[in-house]
Order: structure tokens, then C-alpha cells, then sequence
């Protein structure tokens, strides 16, 4: 199979990674990926927003299958416009990844679906924001509804932070504060039927104990080992599967992965936010532990053939990644700095290096030009194991002002996690 993956992040590095392993892939292109990618793929130049070059370099590759990463290109069409071509595509429709594109239209799917979520206001002026506000109380949840790459969302204490807020997006949601410890569940789905991955656990705000603002994800693990029993089961039935049924329903079918944000409250599972494709970086730690073959599963969503798959098989023991960020992300991030130590950070048993911010400069040095610059995964037999592998490999990398998270997976090991 010929394989084209769009994307250039850490979440397409994982998917190339686990692409190239599969003995079913024998040609494997990216685009326009980054350095890290191009040591297993050939990269090709792409405006991944534009949905007619993303299908026209498809139709010229002559690939079998595309995988669309990021959610950008999905809400703008990529996946209608190679589909259109009669290729094979893993990722939304255009209208269907409006569950990730507008929050006001997941929170009305789901509130026709039955699905559990917070209870919300969709609003567009000051005052309708202002009475928001004060119908929930602190702490005080302000999203933007559009996309913002997991930075439109502002949590506060302080109500005229959260004001602010509202007024600098336009139309916003504005919900009720949910407690509890959060998950990321990804299903792949060919809109009808779902598959479940296992579950991951992110950390998005940029500081250990959860201070600062909000990222795209500083570090996941997986599995979640204090998951209650059955937590997968009742995600699917309670939340996936009516979603997928909602749009199916809809005339707007689903396939892809749906990526569940939940918060398991102490009254029960409540959506956060549905994406439309996979995390970043929940992505690094649950395809690191998958065994069954990545392009079959992928394949099998954009072909309808989701309910012919077996079960999904898995590598025991746990995963974890931790995000590399330049100096001064998520505000402007500082780029262009030499990263030093990648293959001593390769060197640690079981931990690899997946490239996001990177790129190569002309003398053959890797130079960071992202916010999150890299994420460093490991695997092992046990959640401890694997962290401090993570760790290990994080601690040889060099790059100037760099930062990243400390307490990536620490409390789910010391048992601190309890579900209410
Ligand atoms: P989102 O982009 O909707 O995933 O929000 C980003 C992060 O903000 C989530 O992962 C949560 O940590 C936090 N958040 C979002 N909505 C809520 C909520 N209703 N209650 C508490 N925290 C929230
Ligand atoms: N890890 C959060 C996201 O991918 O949106």
C-alpha cells in the first residue's frame, strides 16, 4: 500500500512512525512534514490548507490511502477533495469535523444525541457573556467557539479575565466548571461503527501542577491505570457511538477518529470537547503501544470496513511522552536555535525522539522552528519504567530555553488519581 500522511507535527511523526513498521506499507510519503519525518518518509511540499494541491499531489503520488493529521486541513476540505479523486481517505468530511470546528455545533449534536457535556451558553455579545457568567459562577470556563489549537479555552477564577476573554473572541461558550480527572479517548469509526483505542491522559497547561496557560499538550502516558473498570465501554456506548449515529443520522457522517475529551466528574462522564482527529501528544503514547498493523485500522475506517476488523491487539505495560517546547511558548515561541543530543536521547532503551517545531538546515544541523519542538516517547514494562525512560532521554537533549513538564504521569504513579 502507498501511503500519504498530511501533517507536519509530532502526531504525524507517530503516525509515520507506526506506518513504516506496518509490513503492508511499502512506499510512504509525508507532507510537508518536518526533519524528523523525512528519515522515514519522503517528504513533498504541500499547502495543507488547500484541499485541491492536497488531492492533486495525492492523484500524482498515485497513493492508496491519505491520512490527514491535523484538524485545519479536515475543516477546510482535504479529505472531501481527495475522496472526490476516488482515493481512499482517513479523516471528516469538511462538515463532519465542524464537531471539532465549532463548539457550539458539538454542544448542539450532542445535546441531540443524548450525550452527557456541560451544560453551556452559546454567546455573541458582552452582555449575553456577562449573564453567562454569572448564571454559572467560578470558576469560570470561556471558549472560543472557532478553532484555536487547544488555546481558546481560558479557565479563571478571575471574572474579569474571563470577560475579557469572551469579549477578544467574538461568539463564545461560556459552561459550567467540570471537576475530576480528564481522559482522551480516540474511536476510529467509518460512520457507522467505532473501534476504541486505549486511554491516554494529557497535560495541558504549559507548568507542573497545572499552572499556567493552556498548550496544545505538554506530556500524556497511557494506559491510565486508575481508569475505572468498563471506563472504555461506557465512553462508546454513552458518547461515541450515539455521536456517530447523530451524524450519521444527519446525513453528515463521521469517519475518521473521533478524540473524546472527557472529565469523569464526581457525577458521572461529561464530554469536554470533541476533536476530529487524533491528539497531540496523546497520539505518541497510544500508537507506541498498539501491535495490530497502523494502515490496516486506518484503512479500514476510510474503506467501511471497521466492523470487519478484529480486536485491536496491545503491547503490555505503559507509554509516556513528554513535549520539548521552545523558549517562551505558548505566547511567541522562540526558533531557529540548534538542537543538540537526539541520537544520545535515541540511545535510552525503548525511547525515541518524535520530531514537531524541527527543521534542517543546510549544513545537515536539526534547528527548532515550532512551539512544541519535540516530543520524546518510551515504552515500558511498567508506567514507571516508562517515565522515567522519558525522562532519561528528555534529560540529553540540548536546546536553548527549552522547557517542558516535570510531572508528566507523576501522580497517576504515586495512586494521587481518584475518580469521584
Ligand atoms: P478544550 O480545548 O475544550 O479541550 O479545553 C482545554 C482544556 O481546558 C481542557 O483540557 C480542560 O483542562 C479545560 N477545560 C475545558 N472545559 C472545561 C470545563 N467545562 N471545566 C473544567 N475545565 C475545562
Ligand atoms: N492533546 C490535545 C489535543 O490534541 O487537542
Amino acid at each position: 500500500m502507498k501511503v500519504l500522511v498530511i501533517g507536519s507535527g509530532a502526531r504525524e511523526h507517530a503516525l509515520c512512525r507506526s506506518l513504516s513498521l506496518d509490513p503492508a506499507v511499502d512506499s510512504l510519503y509525508c507532507a510537508p512534514g518536518n526533519a524528523g519525518i523525512a528519515e522515514i518518509a519522503e517528504l513533498r511540499q504541500v499547502d495543507a490548507m488547500n484541499a485541491a494541491s492536497v488531492a492533486d499531489l495525492a492523484a500524482g503520488l498515485g497513493v492508496d490511502l491519505v491520512v490527514v493529521g491535523p484538524e485545519g486541513p479536515l475543516v477546510a476540505g482535504c479529505a472531501d477533495a481527495v475522496r472526490a479523486r476516488g482515493i481512499a481517505c482517513f479523516g471528516p468530511s469538511g462538515t463532519a469535523a465542524r464537531l471539532e470546528g465549532s463548539k457550539a455545533f458539538a454542544k448542539e449534536v450532542m445535546a441531540a444525541a443524548g450525550v452527557p457535556t456541560a451544560r453551556s451558553y452559546v454567546c455573541t455579545t458582552p452582555e449575553e457573556a456577562a449573564a453567562a457568567l454569572d448564571a454559572f459562577g467560578p470558576p469560570y470556563v470561556v471558549k472560543d467557539d472557532g478553532l484555536a489549537a487547544g488555546k481558546g479555552v481560558v479557565v479563571t477564577d478571575d471574572l474579569e479575565a474571563a470577560r475579557a476573554h469572551a469579549a477578544s473572541c467574538g461568539q463564545v461558550v461560556i459552561e459550567e466548571f467540570l471537576d475530576g480527572p480528564e481522559v482522551s479517548l480516540f474511536a476510529v469509526t467509518d460512520g457507522t461503527a467505532a473501534i476504541a483505542l486505549q486511554p491516554a491522559q494529557d497535560f495541558k497547561r504549559v507548568g507542573d501542577g497545572d499552572a499556567g496557560p493552556n498548550t496544545g499538550g505538554m506530556g500524556a502516558y497511557s494506559p491510565l491505570p486508575w481508569a475505572p473498570d468498563g471506563l472504555v465501554d461506557a465512553i462508546m456506548s454513552m458518547v461515541v457511538q450515539p455521536t456517530i449515529d447523530e451524524m450519521r443520522r444527519r446525513g453528515t457522517p463521521f469517519s475518521g477518529v473521533l478524540y473524546a475529551g472527557l472529565a469523569l466528574t464526581s457525577r458521572g462522564l461529561r464530554v469536554i470537547e470533541f476533536n476530529c482527529r487524533f491528539g497531540d501528544p496523546e497520539t505518541q503514547v497510544v500508537l507506541a503501544r498498539l501491535q495490530t498493523p497502523l494502515a490496516s485500522v486506518l484503512h479500514a475506517s476510510a474503506t467501511g470496513r471497521i466492523g470487519d476488523l478484529e480486536p485491536l491487539r496491545w503491547r503490555d505495560g505503559a507509554a509516556v511522552t513528554i513535549v520539548v517546547a521552545a523558549e517562551n511558548y505558548p505566547a511567541t515561541p522562540r526558533t531557529g536555535d540548534p538542537i543538540e543530543g537526539l541520537a544520545e536521547a535515541a540511545e535510552v532503551p525503548d525511547a525515541f525522539v518524535l520530531h514537531a517545531g524541527t527543521r534542517r538546515a543546510e549544513d545537515g544541523s536539526i534547528l527548532s522552528s515550532g512551539g512544541r519542538v519535540l516530543s520524546v516517547t518510551a515504552t515500558g514494562d511498567t508506567l514507571a519504567v516508562a517515565r522515567d525512560r522519558a525522562y532519561e532521554a528528555v534529560g540529553r537533549i540540548r536546546l536553548a530555553g527549552s522547557h517542558h513538564r516535570t510531572d508528566i504521569a507523576a501522580r497517576a504513579l504515586k495512586g494521587e488519581i481518584t475518580v469521584g
